[in-house]
């Protein structure tokens, strides 16, 4: 009863931000991601007769929420499954340290699939990505390769809230994401609480996921015609309005830090200077830049010049979510 999986991390294009079920994470709004090749997340999941489950991330032993995120999703292969053994779980990641990447959705599509797997279960890429996102809503959208679309559903039992491809890896192989890491100190308040105080405290909120669904059509289109121009600037003005929602909540939240705004400066300089060149940004200070492969020199040239302390780390689009032989434990 062992099994193990490996995941990439995806970064969203049109943002998930807010909930409309906390418990079982189902969006207010739909959101559209890419995910990204070389980082992933290697998970190995066992059912066997231990008293409690146990998880490991990177060597240290996991507690509190993370714990609990990782026993949520246990708990449901069990049911689904008809079992009731503990599980050992242990998980690594080959991020470079603090690229601000989240490893959540990385790691919530590797525990889903070996977790699913470990209990005898096959479980299809629609309820995989189910299941994904009962540990981390943005998990959902890293089960398919490619360019992924959060449907959110209208069912009150979420079975009608996953991820589908939009195109494969091949669709745009020369895209590509770079993640600038500026700050690496972990942000204050987390994506679940910011999104939860924007939720019911912005006034800007309910604007938000309106304009959210209309940008996620227009970016959409933009995708499956490779028209960076029309993505780049649809995913900027995205992020923005996320980004200003929760700037309005009470109190407010802002991500964003004096480094930041100096590389958005930079990336607006290098567009004007006629580069492709756009940005997205999370909830946290460090912004992931959208381009061509044949632009990223040129890019990580200007931002070398920027500060030494400064790193980029670029991603093509990768592949869903695989099942492999070689265990961890
Ligand atoms: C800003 O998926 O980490 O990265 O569902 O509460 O675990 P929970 O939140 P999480 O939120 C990600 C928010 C985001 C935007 C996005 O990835 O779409």
């Amino acid at each position: 009863m062992k099994a193990t999986a490996v995941a990439h991390p995806n970064i969203a294009l049109i943002k998930y931000w807010g909930k409309r079920d906390e418990e079982r994470i189902l969006p207010a709004n739909g959101s559209l991601s890419m995910t990204l090749d070389g980082l992933c997340a290697t998970t190995t999941v066992e059912f066997g007769a231990r008293s409690e489950d146990s998880a490991q991330l990177d060597g240290r032993r996991m507690e509190g929420g993370g714990l609990s995120r990782i026993v949520k999703v246990l708990d449901l292969v069990r049911v689904k499954a008809g079992i009731d053994a503990r599980a050992r779980v242990v998980s690594k990641t080959n991020f470079p340290k603090a690229t601000g990447l989240a490893s959540s959705s990385a790691g919530g599509a590797a525990i889903a699939m070996a977790a699913s797997r470990a209990a005898g279960l096959d479980l299809d890429p629609r309820e995989l990505s189910i299941l994904a996102r009962r540990g981390s809503g943005s998990a959902c959208r890293s089960v398919m390769g490619g360019f992924c679309e959060w449907l959110p559903g209208k069912a009150e039992d979420g079975s009608d809230s996953f991820a589908t491809q939009v195109a494969p890896p091949e669709h745009w192989p020369e895209l590509r994401m770079v993640a600038i890491v500026c700050e690496d100190e972990p942000k204050r308040v987390s994506s679940t609480e910011g999104m939860r105080r924007t939720a019911a405290t912005s006034p800007y909120f309910e604007a938000w996921t309106r304009t959210a669904d209309s940008d996620l059509e227009s970016a959409r289109e933009a995708l499956l015609r490779r028209d960076l121009g029309a993505l780049g600037a649809i995913a900027e003005r995205n992020s923005w309005r996320m980004h200003a929602a929760a700037l309005a909540a009470d109190p407010p939240l802002c991500y964003l830090k004096p480094r930041t705004l100096e590389i958005i400066e930079l990336i607006e300089g290098l567009r004007a200077g006629g580069l492709q060149l756009f940005f997205t940004l999370d909830a946290g200070a460090n912004p992931v830049l959208l381009c061509l492969a044949s632009a990223v020199p040129r890019v990580e040239m200007r931002l070398g010049s920027f500060g030494a302390d400064l790193k980029a780390v670029a991603a093509c689009p990768g592949s869903g979510v695989q099942a492999i032989d070689r265990h961890l434990f």
